[in-house]
């Protein structure tokens, strides 16, 4: 249980989420006093948790989860209606405002959607074909779209310094075209811990129609997420500040598709659903199993993989996605999608499994399903012209910790400056106490020669990945973009930089 709340929103209740120019310009004045949770669920772990860290500083404990009964419902998401009837344009209206939120049943909190949903409406298209977004800001601060993984000319990123902040009451027609079938989201890059913390999400699936097609019987689109609630009241809780300048903001209740956890869904053995996810979460790391059935891997962030991949656990970062096959083996079983342990900080801490979904079987037999061997062909990416090493890192200073690429933190990280039509390796070193989820606008890359695209990727603590990042020619592709860690609280704390193609 959490000792303190109060009912306003984050927003208004704490500001010290912008971007790091702003952050690191003396926002930063969190008080300290009084944030520690009495938190009994420590138990051996003992007051503050005693745990080393951010560098050598102890991290307050995450808050204790709300326990949430199983119920049964729907993970339908809403849709943007297009207004164009061309077959090949998606013309959708979006606008961002205040609203309610029932995330605990009869107890509203408050929150800020996208065209008055959580997530905001799904946006359809399939390749080829021009999305116009005509948005409009009725939030009391300025906000942006950023459209994460989606190759979109610079001037539409919605992020870093190509961005047109939409004032109050602004509008801005975002277009692009969509290059990439895969699923993909979008989100304000504006004060984004607040802002996405408080619901702004959506996301923007583009098809295929030329792709083998999956034996499915239908595709939910689950969007992962958590919320710190007081559960008496359902208004938003107070975090502990110095928990989030280290770890991100976590919430005690994990949601999905904007609904609490734990609902169940019918289903028959056998049978194929497509899940289509997405960590929209600030800082929450997923690793999802499929306890009872079988889990397939069929897409990541860009599109599907190459070759289909049973999948044991599958850990999902904020910002990455996944395309999963989930199946119920047995007549008149459950299987749970669950979020199980991981420790992403050294030492370890406590975790709590998450029960996320159900498929709840019928008793009618199995139906057989095969699946196509390859689902696409990915050509792995030549030999890099340009190496470069980026460190992730933490100092700690007082009782502030900020996070650094190549020992500094943003706006003081050198410009990487890169040329279209190339290929570049990055080794990134991650010298940190904690992974670092690493997220590159506006180009795919590939992880150590794996057949698959991506556009965020794990760093695990002391450890190092290596990528190949495509710096292909597009319309567009020129300009100044920006790579940054999508825990959004470390990419506001410095660890977030500019990339110029050219
Ligand atoms: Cu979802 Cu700059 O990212
Ligand atoms: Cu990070």
């Amino acid at each position: 249980m959490m000792t303190y709340f109060c009912d306003s929103p984050r927003p208004t209740s704490f500001c010290a989420h912008f971007f790091a120019a702003v952050m690191l310009g003396g926002a930063a004045a969190i008080g300290l006093a009084g944030c520690a949770p009495d938190n009994p669920g420590m138990g051996g772990m003992g007051g503050m948790g005693g745990m080393g860290g951010a560098g050598g500083m102890a991290i307050p404990p995450a808050p204790d989860m709300i326990a949430v009964p199983p119920w049964s419902g729907t993970l339908a998401t809403s849709g943007a209606a297009d207004k164009d009837p061309s077959a090949k344009v998606v013309e959708v209206d979006l606008n961002a405002a205040p609203g309610e939120a029932e995330y605990l049943p009869g107890k509203p909190t408050q929150a800020w959607m996208f065209n008055g949903t959580i997530p905001g409406p799904v946006i359809r298209a399939n390749v080829g074909d021009d999305v116009v977004v005509h948005f409009k800001n009725d939030l009391p601060e300025p906000t942006a779209i950023h459209w994460h993984g989606v190759r979109v000319p610079n001037a539409m990123d919605g992020a870093g310094p190509a961005t047109n902040e939409i004032p109050p009451g602004g509008t801005f027609d975002y277009q692009f075209t969509a290059l990439d079938a895969g699923t993909f989201w979008y989100h304000p890059h504006v004060k984004a811990s607040a802002q996405v913390d408080m619901g702004l999400y959506g996301v923007l699936i583009v098809d295929d129609p030329a792709a083998p097609k999956l034996p499915i019987v239908g595709e939910d689109i689950l969007v992962l997420d958590d919320v710190l609630l007081d559960p008496s009241t359902g208004a938003r809780g107070v975090p502990d500040e110095m928990r989030v300048q280290m770890m991100g903001i976590e919430g005690n209740l994990a949601l999905v598709s904007g609904r609490r956890s734990n609902v169940g869904v019918p289903a028959r053995a056998g049978e194929l659903r497509l899940f289509r996810i997405v960590n929209a979460a600030n800082a929450r790391f997923f690793r999802l199993a499929l306890a009872g059935g079988t889990m397939i891997r069929v897409g990541s962030d860009g599109g599907r993989i190459e070759k289909p991949e049973v999948a044991g656990a599958l850990l999902l970062t904020p910002g990455e996605r996944a395309e999963i096959l989930v199946r119920v083996d047995q007549p008149g079983t459950t299987a749970t999608l669950r979020a199980t342990p991981y420790q992403r900080v050294d030492p370890g801490e406590p975790t709590v499994e998450i029960d996320l979904v159900r498929l709840v079987a019928s008793a009618d037999p199995p139906v057989q399903t095969t699946l196509p061997a390859t689902l696409r062909t990915i050509v792995p990416l030549g030999e890099p012209t340009v190496t470069r090493t980026i460190k992730l890192g933490e100092e700690t200073s007082g009782m502030e910790t900020t996070f650094l690429l190549n020992g500094a933190a943003y706006p003081n990280v050198p410009i990487v400056t890169a040329k279209l039509g190339t290929v570049e390796e990055w080794s990134l070193v991650n010298e940190s106490d904690m992974d670092h989820p690493f997220h590159v606008h506006g180009f795919f890359f590939q992880k150590d020669g794996e057949r698959e695209w991506k556009d965020t990727v794990n760093v695990p603590r002391k450890a190092t990945v290596k990528v190949k990042i495509d710096f292909g020619t597009r319309e567009g592709a020129a300009g100044d973009w920006m790579y940054h860690c999508h825990i959004l609280e470390h990419a506001e704390r410095g660890m977030l930089a500019e990339l110029m193609v050219e």
